[in-house]
């Protein structure tokens, strides 16, 4: 059995800089046409410049015809003039990360309803930016994403032709929201639909199924699987693929993120296809995509097929999402 699909794109993606982007830049592009690069780097992307060079730097890494959709990192700094000058370059993504949410934040914004950040969103809201934006509060970890749910609203309300999305959804209490807004969207990962805290700590400690928002619960994981199945219309793939190396994971003060790269097509295929959704997996990880973020689709087709898929159990030092596993899809090279 094989199935074609037009142009994928991964809508949250982390490639990292330097050797680790060209180790693992081609996992994504030969299986994605493009994507949304994340700017978390050290030092973070705070400018057009700092974005377009690393868009080159993508760009001469990749072996496949790949669209990077690099986003600014938005910090109080940030000015009208660099705004419109990153609209004149293409940039349309803003990323915004609270202060010490997560990997790479330290540079984020401290109050996000401040004066400040607000007048940043209007400007933002003029020139046609999507915003995207990792949502977490500091308080206790399987709720932060519940109680940033009144700032996402007041957002949406605020800034009604923003188009905002709401990164990596991860707890069922916060879909209802997306639906109700028409400006809010959200990214799914593979593995908030596919693993549960379980996963991370029922067992032995997996610091490689360690990650921000932090895996939830059955529940959850069943109901954004559900929207997944189903191509929800507001609802993209974005797989939040953070590659650490395996020494920045085994060790004290273990770095969160999941290395899924390698493995996303196949897997969905082998999930879409054991659910009976194989006819919606096209719409999930293309047509909405481009529907949602004004995106051209591609020429470039994909092609899957049932064919077993044995994953390593590590790529260049970095432990990926099922390691050691066999998926009953591959992509045909
Ligand atoms: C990401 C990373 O490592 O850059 N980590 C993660 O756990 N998802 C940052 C992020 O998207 O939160
Ligand atoms: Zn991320």
């Amino acid at each position: 059995m094989k199935l074609e699909i037009q142009s994928p794109f991964d809508m949250h993606l982390h490639l990292r800089d330097g050797e680790i982007l060209r180790d693992v830049v081609n996992y994504t592009s030969s299986q994605f046409c493009g994507a949304v690069v994340m700017p978390n780097l050290n030092p973070p992307i705070t400018s057009v410049k700092l974005a377009l060079e690393y868009k080159t730097r993508i760009l001469n890494s990749s072996k496949y015809d790949f669209s990077p959709f690099v986003s600014l990192y938005l910090t109080e700094e940030l000015d009208k003039e660099e705004l419109q000058k990153a609209k004149d370059n293409g940039l349309f993504m803003l990323k915004l990360y609270p202060k010490g949410a997560t990997t790479g934040s330290e540079n984020g914004v401290k109050e996000i309803l401040s004066d400040k950040v607000l007048e940043i969103l209007e400007v933002a809201e003029n020139l046609g930016f999507i915003l995207s934006i990792h949502g977490e509060t500091n308080g206790f970890v399987l709720d932060r994403e519940f109680e940033f749910l009144p700032i996402f609203e007041s957002l949406a309300k605020t800034f009604p032709k923003l188009k905002i999305i709401f990164e990596h959804l991860s707890d069922r209490r916060s879909i209802e929201l997306v639906e109700r807004y028409d400006n809010l969207y959200a990214t799914l990962t593979l593995h908030h639909m596919l693993l549960s805290l379980d996963d991370v700590l029922g067992g032995m400690l997996n610091p490689h199924y360690f990650c921000k928002p932090i895996l939830k619960t059955p529940k959850d994981k069943e109901t954004l699987l559900n929207i997944a199945l189903n191509a929800h219309d507001k609802f993209s793939f974005g797989s939040d693929s953070a590659p650490h190396l395996i020494s920045k994971k085994e060790c004290n003060n273990g770095a969160a993120g999941i290395f899924s790269a390698p493995i996303l097509l196949p897997k969905l295929a082998e999930v879409f296809e054991k659910h009976d959704s194989l006819e919606n997996l096209e719409k999930f990880v293309s047509l909405n995509a481009t529907k949602i973020y004004n995106l051209n689709r591609s020429n470039r087709k994909i092609t899957l097929i049932k064919q077993e898929l044995k994953v390593s159990k590590i790529y260049n030092d970095i432990v990926p999402l099922f390691a050691g596993d066999s998926m009953s899809w591959s992509l045909e090279q």
